[in-house]
């Protein structure tokens, strides 16, 4: 468990801090005292926020890195540890989705979203986990989906690849709780990021009512974090039909299914 005290001078490397969730946990963790990398693809913007943060007195770092690629993985934390030392916080928040039919969904991009989403998550923590196993602390923050609790028709191939780091952190979770390491896997439904663009805002049931702000979700998760869960459904109110797909998955899975096929259909979009 990381207090938010605790985490004034922490060693934090936060990937898919280019924008969106990733930016604002990286924000966020900088703001608490922190030492952030800030990781992602894009150049630019990595270093228009490295520029924003240092003026507030952030010790932060801008590091390139496609969490597709184990070996700028490798050459990332060894970056970090040079400069701050092991990384003890680990934000897992690069990924993409897509938002098609599985049926016309290519499987070469299938496999590209499970490199990023899911093996990206892997090897950074494996990456991460002999120091953290050493000093019998650290935590790891993974980001799986509403869509990794509940399929979706529409974005089937995106809710296997948060399934899967579903149960990436709920088994890992059970195995570091007891060495002092925390996982903790937020569920995000809706947060306003560049990944809801108008294009596929049109092919998702009306919505626009119900997103969060990037840094209130990233405040959450935090909270989530200082309260040692393993869990963080945000908002809280989501937990309602995680619940009912529990007990009920076939009636959920009709009732989901309608309610996606039906947006894709107003959308013009040919669904069988
Ligand atoms: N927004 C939501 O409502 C929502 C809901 C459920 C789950 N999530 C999850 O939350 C996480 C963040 O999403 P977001 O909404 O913040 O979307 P976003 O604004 O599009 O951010 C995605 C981030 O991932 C980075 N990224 C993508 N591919 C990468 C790669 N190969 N290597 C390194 N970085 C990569 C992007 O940076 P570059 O392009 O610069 O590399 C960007 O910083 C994702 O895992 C997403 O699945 C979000």
């Amino acid at each position: 468990m990381a207090s938010f005290d605790e985490l004034s001078g922490k060693v934090a490397l936060v990937t898919g801090a280019s924008s969106g969730i990733g930016e604002a946990l990286a924000r966020e963790l900088a703001r608490k005292g922190a030492r952030v990398a800030l990781v992602a693809r894009r150049k630019d913007r990595l270093e228009e926020i490295e520029k924003d943060l240092r003026q507030t007195g952030g010790d932060v770092r801008a590091i390139v890195c496609d969490v597709r690629d184990p070996a700028a993985i490798a050459a990332t934390a060894t970056e970090v540890r040079d400069v701050w030392g092991e990384i003890e916080l680990l934000v897992n928040s690069a990924g993409y989705a897509r938002h098609i039919l599985f049926s016309d969904h290519d499987p070469e991009d299938i496999q590209e979203m499970m490199l990023t989403n899911y093996m990206g998550t892997v090897h950074w923590i494996k990456q991460v986990l002999p120091a953290m196993r050493e000093r019998r602390r650290g935590s790891i923050i993974n980001l799986s989906s509403f869509a990794g609790k509940i399929a979706q028709a529409d974005e089937v191939a995106y809710a296997a690849s948060k399934f899967a780091i579903t149960g990436l952190s709920a088994g890992l979770a059970q195995e570091l709780s007891p060495m002092g390491i925390q996982v903790l896997c937020v569920y995000p439904t809706l947060v306003r990021t560049e990944m809801f663009t108008p294009e596929i805002m049109k092919r998702m049931p009306d919505a626009s009512g119900s997103f969060l702000e990037a840094d209130d979700f990233a405040r959450r998760t935090l909270r989530a974090l200082a309260k040692g869960h393993n869990e963080a459904v945000i908002p809280g109110r989501m937990k309602v039909p995680i619940i009912l797909n529990a007990l009920f998955p076939t009636w959920m899975g009709m009732m989901v299914g309608r309610l996606r096929l039906a947006a894709l259909r107003k959308a013009g979009v040919k669904v069988q």
